[in-house]
């Protein structure tokens, strides 16, 4: 697929759709009033009508004669005040819902000068280019890797995006959306990679092909032995019932100067979820391939970065293993010590998140990280408080819980917050050891996250918990790419000029 960006008048471009915004009410944008004008009011009539209502995400595919175009698509973009990113990114998605499967073969979209509202930077073309290129990539994402038959072909194989001008912030921020939408599907790719093939140990060459295939990018691998020595009992606690050994997968991307101090992800990597000895039900359990999301959206990242090289330094580090059940699994009950030394009774060995993770955050200290934040599939408690619409935000530090929460809004990825106050810690409270892995029903997503602090005191962080919105269920089953556009959008934010 070719997408490209031109800022010539698009009522004398030759393509075979062209897409405009119809407002709700208020002006409409030059590019709309230009076509309108060479057919004649044709527009205008239709929404007279009552066939083009400018409603948000309402399409009208019209065919039209003597022009350079024969098909107007008008997508409706709602009124003045709810075009939010939000609300844009949703038109968007509808508009390339009418035309990817459909006889056009190059598509021209007239849509980045439709005014958005929100903070300065939301409201710019460049948020718009940048919305507008990674939904293309991710609209069009397919996965047919496991099908025997031949893949549909599709018709449409040039898509040209409008734009006020060529200069290079409206261009680098297409091309920035373009690589977040391809960042999204690598991440989706390995999310809906199936279980028997996606282990530990693919992940980790997963990584070591990303570093291999781009100069900005080293990775390091640990292996059980090299994670046994560094005390790593709660990780290696997880995948001792798996024929599968774990690994702790480091990647770096060193775009920024040597001292700038890097961000730190850190995934969750079990590349499947039975719940260990605390079988899991066996409905729906296939799903819990995705439990390696957080991972996945650490990749992601990491590639969108290695493509668009921002100056900031970043490391990714993956706790990868297998929960599965066997005689040398974990049991309820067992005490182990972490790599930071505080002992944890695993009373359910299905709360494995939080013990691979607290030895990966244990770990990242030697980077002495700017901020760490954690993705992770980690609680089916933070499905029921948030739904699939939210990812879950706890932080022990306001000023970073913020920016995520705007990055959040502004890439159309958004997260929302909940407490980590000291009064749900004492729900961890073991009669045996330091603590145990489980704070009983209530707030299941807040003494998650109350674990996990036990082991960030000593840097900024934010965890965020992806369990409803890494993938979607369903008729649509399959992962999601989030949060990666949430995750580009902060360090873009970090990165120096
Ligand atoms: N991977 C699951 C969380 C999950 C559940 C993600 C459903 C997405 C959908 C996690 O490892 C888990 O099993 N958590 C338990 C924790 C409980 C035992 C305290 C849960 O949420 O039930
Ligand atoms: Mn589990
Ligand atoms: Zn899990």
């Amino acid at each position: 697929m070719n997408f490209t960006l031109s800022s010539k008048a698009i009522a004398s471009q030759k393509a075979d759709c062209i897409v405009v915004a119809v407002p709700e009410n208020g002006d409409w944008p030059a590019s709309t009033l230009a076509v309108d004008a060479a057919l004649g009011g044709l527009l205008r009539q239709l929404n007279e009508s009552g066939d083009i209502t400018g409603k948000n995400g309402s399409c009208l595919l019209v065919p039209v004669a003597g022009q350079p175009w024969p098909r107007v698509l008008a997508v409706g973009t709602g009124a003045d005040k709810e075009r939010t990113p939000t609300n844009f990114r949703k038109a968007l998605i509808a508009a390339v819902g009418q035309f990817k499967d459909g006889a056009a073969g190059h598509v021209m979209i007239a849509l980045a000068d439709t005014p958005t509202t929100g903070d300065e930077q939301a409201q710019s073309e460049a948020a718009r280019l940048n919305l507008i290129g990674r939904t293309l990539e991710d609209q069009l994402y397919t996965f047919n890797a496991y099908k025997s038959g031949k893949p549909p072909v599709r018709k449409l194989r040039k898509v040209t995006v409008a734009a006020s001008g060529a200069s290079k912030p409206l261009k680098s921020a297409f091309e920035l959306g373009l690589a977040t939408g391809r960042g999204m599907n690598f991440t989706r790719d390995l999310g809906n990679t199936p279980p028997n093939v996606c282990h530990p140990s693919w992940l980790a060459e997963q990584a070591e092909q990303l570093a291999q295939e781009h100069e900005l990018i080293k990775t390091e691998i640990l292996d059980e032995k090299q994670m046994k020595k560094l005390g790593m009992n709660t990780l290696l606690a997880v995948a001792a019932g798996s024929t599968q050994p774990a690994r702790l997968i480091i990647m770096e991307y060193r775009g920024g100067n040597a001292k700038d101090k890097p961000h730190v992800l850190v995934g969750k990597g079990i590349t499947f979820d039975t719940g260990g000895i605390s079988l899991k039900p066996g409905e729906g359990m296939d799903e819990m391939k995705y439990d390696m999301g957080g991972s996945a959206s650490v990749f992601g990242a990491m590639q969108v970065l290695a493509e668009t090289k921002p100056k900031i330094n970043v490391v990714g580090v993956i706790a990868a293993a297998e929960n599965m059940p066997d005689g040398g699994a974990a049991r309820p009950g067992d005490i182990v010590t972490s790599m930071s030394g505080q002992t944890v009774e695993i009373l359910n060995t299905d709360a494995e998140g939080r013990l691979v993770l607290c030895d990966a955050l244990t770990y990242v200290k030697r980077f002495d990280p700017a901020v760490v934040i954690d993705l992770a599939t980690l609680t089916g408690a933070c499905i029921i408080a948030l739904g699939n619409h939210a990812t879950g935000l706890l932080s022990n530090d306001d000023d970073l819980a913020n920016e995520l929460l705007a990055s959040g809004e502004r890439a159309c990825d958004r997260a929302w917050r909940l407490p980590l106050w000291d009064e749900y810690q004492s729900q961890l409270d073991s009669n045996f050891a330091d603590m145990q892995n489980i704070g009983g029903r209530p707030a299941g997503t807040i003494t998650a996250a109350c674990f996990l602090s036990r082991f960030t005191k000593e840097y900024r962080w934010a965890h965020l918990d992806i369990a409803g919105t890494a993938w979607h269920s369903g008729k649509a089953k399959g992962s999601s790419g989030r949060p990666v556009p949430l995750l580009i959008d902060y360090l873009m934010s970090h990165a120096s000029k």
